[in-house]
């Protein structure tokens, strides 16, 4: 069972927000004492994925937690947009998508990086993306 100890939320509607949420993932990461080829990976799945939220769904909530289970602890992170969804979550997905003419890697990357992902899309009501990265695994 998944225990939060503790929970940030952060606001992002331009992209100056970028790097002050950035920081605070790391903050939160370092303070658990992940290792730093996990932060980096955390980090930089959590940069795209406030990129695609800014770029796609024009702005949104994002929730940084941090998480026990059992001995292991991790950080956890929620993107949640009320832009226009996705239509078809596994195009998405697929190395090389893009509806806005970049690599499409950031999706199936970012998915890659982490322990857990979960994104869930609603066509006209938003996307909610959650990542979890465990502190050594
Ligand atoms: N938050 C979002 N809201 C709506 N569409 C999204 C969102 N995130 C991703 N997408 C869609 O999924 C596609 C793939 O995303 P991604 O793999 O990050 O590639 P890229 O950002 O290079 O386009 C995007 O081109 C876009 O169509
Ligand atoms: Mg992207």
């Amino acid at each position: 069972m998944k225990i939060v100890l503790n929970k940030d939320a952060m606001l992002i509607v331009k992209e100056q927000d970028v790097v002050p949420f950035r920081n605070r993932v790391k903050e939160y990461a370092v303070k658990i004492g992940m290792s730093l080829v996990n932060q980096t990976k955390l980090i930089t799945a959590a940069s795209e994925l406030v990129r695609n939220m800014l770029k796609y769904g024009g702005g949104g909530q994002t929730l940084i937690e941090v998480i026990t289970q059992g001995r292991d602890s991790g950080i956890r992170l929620t993107f949640i947009d009320k832009g226009p969804g996705i239509k078809n979550i596994a195009d998405a997905m697929k190395d090389g998508f893009s509806t806005g003419k970049s690599l499409g890697l950031g999706l199936p990357g970012t998915k890659r990086l982490v322990n857990e992902f979960d994104i869930k899309s609603v066509v006209g009501e938003g996307t909610t993306v959650t990542i979890l990265k465990w502190k050594h695994g």
